[in-house]
């Protein structure tokens, strides 16, 4: 996802308040983007969650059992953790190391949380839409090999889930995140373009404009002559254009038919300043310069579950309880009692609960009014995407394209292709990935509809091939996914923010939704590391 044009901070804002703003108007995507551009991304690599005070984060440490007896004192505490997502299973992973008894409740069949990878066999429950309905099961009939990753999907260099595949041994593969012989599209285009014609063509256009301004003197005011040498020479290259300063198109728009024994038949045709400019391609053409975005990016070889899967195994399947729905948080002096649904209270000294926040709001206990409004304080978002499975890889064989994505305006937001299997008989294309108001309009529609609408706007991109082949589909509407509830979340105010960030009496919260990298497996993992360590140092010290 990518910004809306990030507006400019107004003087009055503070940075803090800037990115709350964004997040209303553009939604997450908007606002990691204003981010990266405050230098609000967090750099480090394994740095946790900055403390609100801004102080230099310190790098994690996990907790070992020599930490207990050394000291001589003190002994790893019992810890009830709630949610068997990213954030769950690496707090549990993480307490173990040193030896805590760690029971982790997950309400789900299956742990993962939005971590989910769907495959043949798989069903799909979803409750009814937001606005009312009923509710409704897809089974997954994807062939053998095939696979949907329906929540995250790719992982940047420098987020810390990369370090936890090493850890925990789990294969990585390239991601492709932007292809240039994928398309562009958008409402304002006749039809797609390759992203390296558009970009070839908005490149060369902007490079002529700045260089004939600069070279006719009017940004003299601003350069210096060495300084007007230099621009010119950079426009050169970024656009393509020659001596005359003219853009008229070049080698970088790619071919109709591609250059071998023959040189080559160029695209014909270079559209005018005033066509490229209505194209409306600035969103779309920036996509993987965002910090979070850029390529390289990879995945786990087989699907992304294999990062929880690995989790998990580590925990131990006996300590993970799944189909366990918690229906009450209680915290004591002494600990916290948490009720389950159709079964007897659980204690522990410590509970670390990384349900969703709006998840949490609703659940009773005895948290108090401040803690239980900031909790109600997030809001749900939604995003959705379907897999379509082909009997074909014709975005090969036909159009060339290896993996990547198409960038469109239209409500499907995305196409990607797949990144893994090619030239195998069968492939997997993620028909749309939405957020914001397109995914919501997605919410309330039947599996069916959904499909429809995604394979009406994939012909817009590839012709009528786009509904042919199809061997399987499935499409997922975050917002009504059980006990999930939404794709991620976005604080309209961060009042509360902080106070989660902190324990109430004995019950600590984690998740993605606490850091600056909400709607990322690296914001879950950075947030557990936080919890661990914040509460190892007080059992050490207890
Ligand atoms: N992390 C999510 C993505 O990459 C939002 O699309």
């Amino acid at each position: 996802m990518q910004a809306d044009r990030p507006p400019r901070p107004a003087g009055a804002l503070t940075r803090r308040s800037l990115l709350v703003g964004i997040g209303a108007a553009g939604g997450a995507g908007a606002m990691y983007a204003a981010m990266g551009v405050l230098g609000l991304a967090p750099t480090e690599r394994t740095a946790p969650v900055p403390p609100a005070s801004g102080a230099a984060p310190t790098p994690f440490v996990p907790p070992r059992r020599s930490d207990f007896t050394l000291r001589g004192d003190g002994a790893p505490a019992s810890v009830l953790v709630l949610g068997a997502g990213v954030a769950g299973l690496a707090v549990a992973y993480e307490l173990g190391k040193a030896g805590y008894h760690c029971t982790v409740l997950e309400a789900r069949d299956r742990v993962g949380g939005r971590s989910l990878t769907l495959r043949g066999g798989d069903v799909l429950e979803e409750t009814a839409a937001p606005g009312g309905g009923a509710g409704a099961r897809q089974r997954v009939t994807f062939g053998e090999g095939t696979y949907f990753n329906a929540g995250p999907a790719r992982i940047a260099q420098w987020m810390v889930t990369l370090d936890y595949c090493r850890e925990l041994g789990v294969p990585l593969e390239v991601f492709v995140n932007a292809n240039s012989s994928a398309y562009v599209l958008t409402e304002g285009m006749k039809g797609p373009v390759r992203v390296r014609t558009a970009r070839a063509d908005a490149y060369g256009y902007i490079s002529e404009l700045l260089a004939k301004a600069t070279d006719e003197g009017a940004l003299d005011a601003r350069l210096t002559a060495a300084d007007k040498e230099r621009l010119l020479d950079f426009l050169t290259h970024f656009g393509d254009i020659g001596g005359s300063l003219a853009y008229t198109g070049g080698e970088r728009r790619g071919f109709r038919v591609d250059p071998g024994v023959g040189a080559g038949t160029g695209l014909g045709r270079v559209p005018s300043l005033t066509e490229v400019l209505s194209q409306g391609l600035g969103r779309m053409l920036t996509m993987d310069a965002g910090y979070e975005q850029a390529m390289p990016m990879f995945q786990p070889v087989g699907g992304m579950d294999a990062i929880v899967r690995a989790l998990a195994a580590r925990v131990g399947a006996d300590r993970i309880r799944t189909g366990v729905q918690v229906t009450g948080i209680t915290g004591r002096p002494d600990g916290v009692e948490v009720t389950v649904a159709g079964g007897a209270p659980v204690r522990a000294d410590y509970c670390v609960a990384t349900l969703p926040p709006h998840v949490l709001a609703k659940i009773p206990g005895n948290l108090d009014a401040g803690v239980r409004a900031a909790l109600a304080t997030p809001i749900p978002m939604s995003a959705g995407k379907i897999g379509l499975e082909y009997g074909r890889r014709w975005w090969e064989i036909e159009d060339q394209v290896y993996g990547g994505a198409t960038e469109t305006d239209l409500d499907i937001g995305h196409i990607w292709y797949p990144s893994y299997g090619y030239h195998a008989e069968r492939g997997l294309v993620v028909g749309y990935y939405n957020t914001g108001p397109a995914a919501e309009a997605y919410d309330g529609l039947a599996h069916r509809e959904r499909l429809r609408r995604a394979l009406a706007a994939g012909r817009r991109v590839h012709g009528a091939k786009y509904g042919r082949d199809i061997l399987a589909a499935t499409s997922i509407a975050w917002r009504r996914q059980p006990h999930i509830e939404g794709a991620w979340v976005r604080w309209p105010s961060t009042g509360g923010l902080s106070l989660l960030q902190r324990p109430a009496g004995r019950v600590y919260f984690a998740g993605d939704w606490l850091t600056h990298l909400i709607a990322w497996q690296a914001g879950a993992l950075e947030s557990a590391r936080k919890v661990v360590t914040d509460l190892h140092h007080r059992v050490l010290k207890s």
